[in-house]
């Protein structure tokens, strides 16, 4: 059995699921979704989701995770054996670990480059007086790998360097534990990413049009692009399922994280408003911070191309071009990048915490042989996913395969274990159980009716309109 761990306090647990919710989802994958996606088209299935997916599921994950919690499992196999007295339910659950760890194997990396534009801000080789040029090439050549068959290429330093380092500082939070370590980091960390992030979203909104002699190229303009609904895109199953995706990725709901989250709260620790207070603490970051710096930004300065930029790569295109335009650029750029690294931080430790917590509990291994071999594995992976990307096209397959579809089978698996095995009255009586707020009935209604068939529907017509 695994030792006892807790969260220590109530803020202190919403911090970590929305330190594990906010992160380069929404500051990278979210406007990039989002501007390959139609812009505001995008924005109609991105709310529905939110609604029908986001919000039932991530209350779904945090009552089964407490109340598997409190009878001491915390590893999604443990917890779903659980809910499911039946054989097959843990080896779901397997699904649970591997998911999120394989997406910690290339967001790491992404985590990594954000460190490294941080450094290449503070050292000025990211600024207009030693980088004139197109930052988008900058972001190309940085991410390329060799063809002459360097193996890590990227850019002007030492790039495996920095990947370690990321890598050792994941593990040396996650070896602290879950007080110590994603607790303490994340009290810290989310504040004060709220604060850069702030400064630049001012700078901006107050860009006007900086491009002389392209006046439409504004930030009304940015803003337009973002919110204004292009409803043919609508009829692409592709923009409901990436829609659908992004709810999933951005708010962590369905990967197994926020199960194994909860089950390190205590019986009368409320979980009703506690999962709400994260999830709109994370549309607060995704929308009004991250959509809205990324896209107005893309929009000015990269016009068109923003659609072609990758997933994660629109953000470091595009937004070097307003620390350019900014007094301090340079400062505001490395505290930009640093922020984009904590966040990214405070979300890789919770993909690798289900995994420690079932050698903890499934394996009987201590904290520190779970952390060990973790590492080895994941280095492993990473280093494979690394090679391999010779592109920022092959991550953003990974990411569609992982963070996309595989989610689908891992929510269904999800919202049938919450509304059809362990029942919606009594889903209904454990969500109050210490709760501050009353959810209306209705959300397990839709719980058990709506929210499968929708992720039936949007599947179904992703692959139809695929084949
Ligand atoms: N929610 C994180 C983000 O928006 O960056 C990413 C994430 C965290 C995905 C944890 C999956 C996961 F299990």
């Amino acid at each position: 059995m695994a030792q006892k761990e807790q969260w220590g306090t109530r803020i202190g647990v919403i911090l970590a699921v929305a330190g594990s919710a906010v992160g380069l989802g929404n500051f990278l994958r979210f406007p990039g979704q989002a501007a390959s996606n139609g812009g505001g088209a995008f924005m109609i299935p991105y709310f529905i989701s939110l609604l029908i997916l986001g919000i039932p599921l991530c209350w779904a994950e945090w009552t089964m995770g407490r109340y598997a919690g409190i009878r001491g499992f915390h590893s999604a196999p443990g917890i779903f054996s659980v809910i499911c007295r039946r054989r097959g339910a843990r080896y779901f659950g397997t699904l649970a670990l591997l998911i999120p760890l394989i997406i910690y194997m290339y967001y790491v990396v992404i985590e990594a480059w954000c460190l490294s534009y941080a450094i290449s801000y503070l050292d000025g080789s990211l600024m207009p007086e030693s980088n004139p040029g197109d930052y988008g090439e900058y972001f190309n050549a940085f991410v390329g790998m060799g063809a002459d068959g360097s193996l890590f290429q990227p850019g002007h330093r030492d790039f495996l360097g920095i990947l370690i380092f990321t890598f050792v500082l994941n593990f040396f939070f996650i070896y602290r534990g879950v007080t110590k370590g994603i607790e303490a980091f994340c009290r810290v960390a989310m504040p004060l990413m709220v604060v850069l992030a702030l400064i630049v979203l001012v700078r901006v909104l107050t860009l006007g049009s900086p491009l002389p002699d392209q006046p439409d190229r504004n930030v009304v303009g940015g803003l337009g692009a973002m919110w204004n609904p292009n409803f043919a895109k609508l009829a692409d199953p592709q923009t409901w399922l990436a829609a659908s995706g992004q709810i999933f990725f951005s708010l962590s709901v369905g990967f197994g994280v926020i199960v194994n989250y909860a089950s390190y709260m205590r019986r009368n620790d409320d979980v009703a408003l506690s999962g709400l207070t994260a999830t709109s603490m994370n549309e607060f970051f995704e929308v009004c911070l991250g959509g809205m710096i990324t896209l107005p930004a893309a929009f000015i300065f990269l016009g068109a191309a923003s659609q072609d930029m990758g997933t994660f790569g629109l953000g470091f295109s595009a937004l070097p071009n307003v620390f350019a335009h900014m007094p301090g650029g340079q400062i505001f750029g490395f505290l930009w990048f640093f922020m984009l690294f904590i966040a990214a931080i405070t979300s890789s430790l919770s993909m690798l915490q289900p995994v420690i917590a079932f050698f903890e509990e499934g394996l009987g291994l201590k904290r520190h042989a779970a952390a060990a071999i973790l590492g080895l594995l994941a280095a492993i992976g990473s280093g494979f996913v690394t090679w391999f990307s010779k592109d920022i096209k092959a991550l953003d397959t990974l990411d569609f395969w992982v963070g996309t579809a595989a989610i689908f089978v891992l929510a269904m698996v999800q919202a049938i274990m919450y509304g059809w095995v362990f029942g919606i009255e009594r889903g209904h009586k454990e969500l109050h159980e210490g709760s501050h707020i009353r959810v209306p009935f209705a959300l397990q209604i839709m719980l058990k009716y709506v929210t499968p068939f929708y992720l039936i529907v949007i599947f179904c017509a992703f692959c139809y309109s695929n084949v």
